[in-house]
């Protein structure tokens, strides 16, 4: 099983210091934000990570290459500290796959096809960090306590806030756990059935992703994973679980990236 992690976008918002650098290689905290990913996938049941990644981000390969000659030099100069921070990263078990096209979050996942190997799979979006690990084990327990169904994280956001998220519409079935019914992929307030917005994290079977073969583009001319867990609906069970806002931090805006930063530097 792996842990899937897209990582082709433009870091439009992030302009211009996402010109040069990667949006995910910015530092958060005391690392680049998609170390926090990775690392958190392996921390999971996932027996590997693939980043997708578009062809001109080559400095998030780099971060996850080794480094030997680095290595011996902090060594030599007593800096083990550092060395051993970067052999760490150099040694996760990373790899790539390719973006050509910024089709959509859908597409995206669709690129990894091969790499997941008919299994179910992990989504991990690199907009959102957890810190402590915890989501994917807790998704994973509803998902045993389900037949193996798929689940996505869900947190309940503000009026305003729903148009720029996936809401969900279902009922709850348990504490904390709905049993999904319907997903609308950004709507308009008027239009949001509940205020439950898909939060960045997602368990998802195998048959996900032959479906996102079959995905058109969606909501901004986009191949959207939310129209391709819609298209499940019809066929299997989905649940989500909803999550304590502090186990996560938001990224995705200026505001928020520093907000986070304070927040995991405190
Ligand atoms: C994506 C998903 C959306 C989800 C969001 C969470 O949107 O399409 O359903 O709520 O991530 O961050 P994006 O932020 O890529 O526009």
């Amino acid at each position: 099983m792996k842990a899937i992690i897209p990582a082709a976008g433009l870091g439009t918002r992030f302009l211009p210091a996402t010109k040069a650098v990667p949006k995910e290689m910015l530092l958060v905290g005391d690392r680049p934000a998609i170390q926090y990913v990775v690392e958190e996938g392996l921390a999971s049941d996932a027996d590997g990570v693939v980043i997708v990644n578009s062809r001109n981000k080559k400095a998030i390969e780099d971060h996850f290459a080794p480094d030997p000659d680095l290595v011996k030099l902090l060594r030599e100069r007593g800096k083990d500290k550092y060395a051993d921070a970067v052999e760490h990263v150099g040694n996760l078990p990373v790899e790539f796959v390719y973006q050509d096209e910024a089709l959509g979050l859908g597409h995206a996942v669709l690129c990894a096809e091969d790499a997941s190997a008919g299994e179910a799979f992990y989504v991990l979006l690199g907009d959102v960090l957890v810190p402590n690990n915890k989501m994917l084990p807790a998704m994973q327990k509803v998902s045993n306590n389900h037949g193996g169904a798929s689940v996505i994280a869900v947190m309940p956001v503000s009026d305003e806030e729903v148009s720029r998220f996936g809401i969900i519409a279902g009922t709850e079935v348990e504490p904390g756990v709905w049993k999904v019914d319907k997903l609308v992929e950004k709507p308009v307030l008027d239009e949001a059935p509940t205020n439950l917005a898909v939060f960045g994290r997602y368990l998802l079977t195998p048959r996900v992703m032959e479906l996102l073969e079959d995905v058109k583009p969606g909501v901004g001319g986009e191949i959207q994973l939310t129209d391709a867990l819609e298209a499940v609906l019809a066929e299997e069970e989905l649940y989500a679980l909803v999550i304590d806002p502090a186990d996560g931090f938001d990224t995705g805006t200026i505001e928020s990236w520093h907000a986070t930063n304070k927040a995991l530097l405190d």
